[in-house]
């Protein structure tokens, strides 16, 4: 991947971007939220589009020489109207954060109740927590998964609901490697009269494949990011019931953005029409059976996977058990050492902190996309393994860093 034209103005930045394309090459993205899109989804999102302002939407923009702008939003919608299915679909948002935005902002008075998970059981920061404004403009509470199983308590969720009469209720999750039951949760929103938001941000490829059940024509809005499972590249997207689809693209524009990003838009489009293929489907159910496998193998090296093992595509561990003396911070940077990039994550129940917690997060998604099959995310599995049950042997992280870079030679990317 060349880019010759930064390098003609500025090298410093072209060193940078190749070195970033060597880095996602030679080492494995086992971030859960990361991916690797196509050369097409990159190609769409470099493109001229960026000079563009359309403020507005297709056929009604505040700024003349959007022909191309509206086919291309236009393709977005039409692809993510098959894909998903809603009634109404704004493909604007800047990210996942802005849809959720965008839903808070639509539904909500400042000062209103949300009830959302808890960010250590695998809540999202743009679901309530203090440090994000939602956590700041309204009253939230939080609910835990059940502390033995791991599992949602969706009991529990209805109990806690109809205690404090929320004006919304948050679903869809960062770290929570179960199938959620959108309709138990809907049922506990219908209850107390609360909309239902369910934030589909990590799972959107495994719903548009199928491979997770959908949460659309069920929950009352359905907000996704676009660059995690589904690789179309940066950005959020929001469904909903047309009976919401004036006050939500209102409040995505001009309530909460300006200008869309209309390269990231057409970014979308692409992403959306891969996933529209055969193939994706292939894709998914193969991203699933790969977090499986790496889960069943690091269980057989003794580590304690939160919930027991996972339905989607990320498993979450808890080192407190197998690994008392390592946090996920220590597992994380000596996993980078040997050229496996994954993330220290809270746990439920967490007993350390954010900066520093006791587990790791890994997902199969990028992995799967370079051809990764259940034998090599094993394989995967055994390298983890190796890693984290000595931190600090630099002979054991040379080692396996060469086994990384076979993996990677035998699976490439980017040729
Ligand atoms: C559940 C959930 N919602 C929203 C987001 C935010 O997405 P973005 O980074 O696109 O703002 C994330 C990011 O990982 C997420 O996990």
């Amino acid at each position: 991947m060349d880019h010759e034209h930064v390098r003609d103005v500025d090298p410093a930045v072209a060193d940078a971007l190749e070195g970033e394309v060597d880095r996602q090459r030679e080492s494995l993205q086992m971030i859960a939220s990361e991916n690797h899109v196509s050369r097409a989804v990159i190609d769409a999102q470099g493109s001229a589009l960026t000079n563009k302002y359309a403020e507005g939407y297709p056929g009604e923009r505040y700024y003349g020489g959007c022909e191309y702008a509206d086919e291309v939003e236009e393709l977005a919608i039409d692809r993510a109207t098959e894909l998903f299915g809603p009634e109404h679909v704004n493909v604007q948002p800047h990210s996942g954060t802005q849809a959720n935005q965008a839903v808070y902002f639509a539904m909500l008075e400042p000062g209103d109740k949300i009830l959302s998970l808890d960010l250590n059981h695998g809540g999202h920061l743009s679901h309530g927590h203090p440090a994000n404004f939602v956590g700041q403009l309204y009253d939230v509470e939080q609910y835990e998964v059940d502390p033995e199983t791991g599992y949602l308590d969706y009991e529990g969720l209805a109990e806690q609901a109809a205690e404090f009469e929320p004006d919304i209720i948050v679903s869809g999750y960062s770290a929570y490697p179960r199938e959620v039951e959108w309709e138990r949760i809907q049922e506990a929103a219908d209850d107390v009269g609360a909309y239902h938001l369910a934030d589909i941000a990590h799972i959107t490829g495994l719903v548009a494949a199928d491979v997770h059940g959908s949460p659309v024509g069920t929950a009352d809005f359905v907000t996704g990011s676009t660059h995690k499972t589904i690789r179309a590249g940066r950005g959020g997207i929001v469904m909903c019931d047309e009976e919401y689809a004036d006050d939500i693209d209102a409040a995505v524009f001009p309530g909460g953005q300006g200008g869309p990003l209309m390269h990231n838009v057409a970014g979308k489009a692409v992403g959306f029409k891969e996933a529209l293929e055969s193939e994706f489907e292939e894709y998914a159910s193969q991203t699933v059976a790969n977090a499986k496998a790496l889960g069943e193998g690091l269980s057989e090296h003794g580590f304690s996977l939160v919930s027991g093992g996972t339905d989607n595509h990320l498993v979450l561990v808890d080192l407190r058990e197998s690994h008392p003396d390592t946090s996920g911070g220590d597992a994380e940077e000596a996993l980078e050492d040997a050229g496996i990039v994954l993330n220290g994550n809270t746990v439920p129940g967490e007993t350390r902190s954010p900066f520093d917690p006791s587990g790791i997060r890994a997902g199969t998604a990028g992995l799967t996309t370079r051809g990764f099959d259940e034998d090599d995310c094993r394989e995967v599995a055994d390298l983890i393994a190796r890693v984290v049950d000595a931190p600090d042997d630099e002979d054991v992280i040379a080692e396996v860093r060469e086994d990384v870079e076979t993996l990677c030679t035998e699976n490439p990317l980017y040729e």
